[in-house]
């Protein structure tokens, strides 16, 4: 009798198996590379060479932001804080804590502190600091509650899909400018009567209407806002990739 199947065949089981290998392979790696935290970036907190806690220098200290970010209004970066900046307390505070000795090293030899940068966009984005804190975005929208952080990681996704959900819907996101910098605002603290005297309501809106609340909502704070600034952030692929 004729050999019904083709010689060929005797291989099938183990191209089959190969094949299944690769396939299973090809997965996994998608699924590690797309998954896991290192992808997504959040919760990525590197150890730095000083465990610089955020929570006792703003929240217990009451310092602001700008303090040690100076830039972070008038540039697109925003710089971190070179080491003077924290001599400025620290040659009288703290001084003999082993904790800042990188930082006391550093003041002596002026190298500058090596600082493991957390937050970055690929070099084909373009991202501007200064455009974003000066329309009333807070740094809370974008790196979470840092003020409450004994060290800083990575809060948010900052993927392209999480750029667009606040570029197409800003209102969900817009404070007065005087509370950027506030990570604790609430929606809850703005006082209806004095907000609307200074910012107005959105057009389709009475404001004896709004008057009469005692609470605004983050929709009504930020449509009101959106309209009054006149906020258009770009959607389009080249207000990010110039
Ligand atoms: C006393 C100085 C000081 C103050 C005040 C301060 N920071 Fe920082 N910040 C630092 C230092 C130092 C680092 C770098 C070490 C680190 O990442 O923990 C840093 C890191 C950061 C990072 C991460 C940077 C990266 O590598 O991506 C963010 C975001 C940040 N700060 C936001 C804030 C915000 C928001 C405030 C105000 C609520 C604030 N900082 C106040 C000193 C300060
Ligand atoms: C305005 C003054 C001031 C500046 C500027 C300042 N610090 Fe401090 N820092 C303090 C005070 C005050 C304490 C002690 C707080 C306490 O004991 O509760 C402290 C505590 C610390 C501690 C000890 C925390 C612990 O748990 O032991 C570290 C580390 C530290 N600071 C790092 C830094 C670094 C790094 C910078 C610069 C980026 C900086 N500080 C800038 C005032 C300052
Ligand atoms: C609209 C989102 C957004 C807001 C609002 C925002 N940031 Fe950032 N921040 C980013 C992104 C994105 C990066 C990474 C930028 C890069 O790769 O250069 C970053 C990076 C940083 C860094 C690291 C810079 C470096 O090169 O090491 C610091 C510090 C920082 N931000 C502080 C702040 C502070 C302080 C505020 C509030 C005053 C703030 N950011 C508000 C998105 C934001
Ligand atoms: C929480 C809200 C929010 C997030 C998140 C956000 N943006 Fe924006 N973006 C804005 C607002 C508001 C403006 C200002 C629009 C205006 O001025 O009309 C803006 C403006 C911009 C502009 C135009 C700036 C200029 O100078 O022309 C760019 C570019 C931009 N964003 C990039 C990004 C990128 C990249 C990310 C993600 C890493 C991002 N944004 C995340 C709210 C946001
Ligand atoms: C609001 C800002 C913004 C806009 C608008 C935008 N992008 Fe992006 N894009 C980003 C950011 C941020 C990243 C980097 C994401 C990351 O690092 O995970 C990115 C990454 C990409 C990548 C790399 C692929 C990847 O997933 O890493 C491509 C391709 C891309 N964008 C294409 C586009 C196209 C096409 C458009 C227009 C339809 C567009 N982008 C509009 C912010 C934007």
């Amino acid at each position: 009798m004729a050999n019904f199947f083709p010689r060929w065949t005797n291989w099938l089981p183990l191209k089959l198996a190969i094949c299944g290998f690769v396939l299973i392979c090809g997965l996994t790696g998608a699924t590690w590379y797309y998954v896991t935290p290192k992808y997504t970036k959040v919760g990525y907190e590197p150890i730095q060479p000083v465990p610089f806690p955020h929570d006792i220098h703003v929240s217990q200290l009451g310092m602001d932001c700008r303090y040690c970010h100076s830039f972070v209004e008038v540039a697109a970066h925003s710089n971190l804080p070179n080491t003077q900046t924290c001599m400025n307390c620290h040659t009288q505070v703290q001084k003999d804590n082993p904790k800042l000795e990188p930082i006391r090293a550093s003041w002596k030899t002026g190298k500058p502190v090596e600082w493991v940068q957390i937050h970055r966009t690929p070099d084909y984005v373009f991202y501007n600091h200064s455009a974003h804190v000066n329309r009333g975005i807070s740094c809370f929208s974008c790196h979470g509650e840092i003020n409450h952080m004994g060290t800083v990681y990575h809060a948010k996704p900052h993927s392209m899909a999480w750029c667009l959900e606040c570029h197409r819907h800003p209102e969900n996101f817009l404070r007065p400018q005087e509370e950027v910098f506030n990570l604790d605002w609430k929606p809850e603290d703005v006082k209806p009567n004095e907000f609307i005297a200074k910012y107005g309501t959105p057009h389709d809106v009475d404001p004896g209407d709004w008057a009469e609340k005692k609470k605004l909502t983050q929709q009504e704070i930020g449509q009101t806002l959106k309209e009054k600034w006149n906020v258009l952030p770009p959607t389009n692929c080249q207000g990010c990739h110039r």
